[in-house]
């Protein structure tokens, strides 16, 4: 689908997307790139980040790829690093990377409840932390009278209970939680948005591959309104706070699942 948005909105500025090698974050990285920014993505997986690198410069997007894990402070550092000497400075962080898996709470191992409050929680706090002497106003490299922006990614499982998600549910809340605590000193302090955005049912992502009962998704494909978005709903949700149309939005989870969480607890 056509973009709504200028295709110069972003033009100059520096965009580094966790989990950008795929799915949502690969998505956002594409929309950045084709706005004007350009683009560095983070992900476990060399080769998914390299095809995702191809891909991105077949639309001439300027873009580099890093191998690493957000669970890993040393990882962290080295890419946020990497992404400033590459484009010589950083005005948006997108944090996209996540785990998850479908299980019963009561055949989960406190280590697989760390294992994803590890990457979706502590992982996004640790690049949010590590990216802040760049997105602070006055930061290497910025335009001095102005900060930079962050966008977490989270879900919705979180607004009422979702079913053998209690790991992921509890560790994307607290993302929420995170960027409500940032935007409020972040903003005051360093002129630097923090939003989030919480997708619903996302077609063709691992979220919905990986975890969505087939019970559930029929139900989804009947309803006229809650049927699924497209990770270009996504990406639009962000250029929207990336760009100057979002300056005065900060704190906000905007919520991007054409109402499902309303039906709640029906699915
Ligand atoms: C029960 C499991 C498990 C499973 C892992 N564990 N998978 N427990 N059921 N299916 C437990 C392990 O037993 C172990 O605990 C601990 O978790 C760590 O497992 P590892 O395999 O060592 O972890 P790792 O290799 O680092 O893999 C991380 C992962 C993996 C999260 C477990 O699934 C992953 O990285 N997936 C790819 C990313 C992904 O799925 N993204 C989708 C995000 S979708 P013990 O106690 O045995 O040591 C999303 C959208 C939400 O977030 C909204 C949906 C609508």
């Amino acid at each position: 689908m056509e973009s709504p948005f200028k295709a110069d909105v972003l033009k100059g500025k520096v965009a580094l997307v966790t989990g950008g090698g795929s799915g949502i974050g690969y998505e956002i990285s594409l929309q950045l790139g084709k706005h004007g920014a350009s683009v560095a993505i983070m992900g476990r997986r060399k080769h998914v980040v390299d095809s995702a690198v191809a891909a991105l410069h077949s639309h001439a997007i300027p873009a580099i790829g890093f191998d690493g894990d957000v669970r890993k402070e040393e990882d962290a550092a080295r890419v946020v690093e990497s992404t400033f000497k590459h484009f010589g400075k950083l005005d948006i962080l997108v944090n996209a990377a996540a785990g998850n898996f479908l299980v019963p709470a009561e055949d989960l191992s406190p280590n697989g409840f760390r294992t994803v409050v590890d990457i979706d929680t502590i992982g996004t706090f640790r690049m949010c932390r590590e990216a802040l002497k760049y997105l602070k106003k006055g930061g290497p490299g910025k335009d001095p009278s102005t900060g930079g922006l962050i966008i977490n990614i989270s879900a919705i499982l979180h607004y009422g209970a979702t079913w053998y998600q209690i790991h992921a549910s509890a560790a994307k809340a607290a993302v929420d939680s995170i960027t409500r605590s940032l935007a409020l000193e972040w903003g005051t302090d360093h002129d630097i948005r923090v939003n989030g955005i919480a997708p619903g049912a996302i077609d063709d992502t691992a979220g919905v591959i990986k975890l969505a009962p087939e019970e559930i998704l029929s139900q989804i494909k009947q309803k006229p309104l809650y049927k699924f978005g497209e990770k270009w709903d996504i990406a639009m949700a962000a250029l929207y706070l990336a760009s100057d149309a979002g300056k005065f939005v900060n704190g906000t989870i905007m919520v991007v699942d054409g109402g499902q969480w309303l039906s709640r607890p029906r699915f």
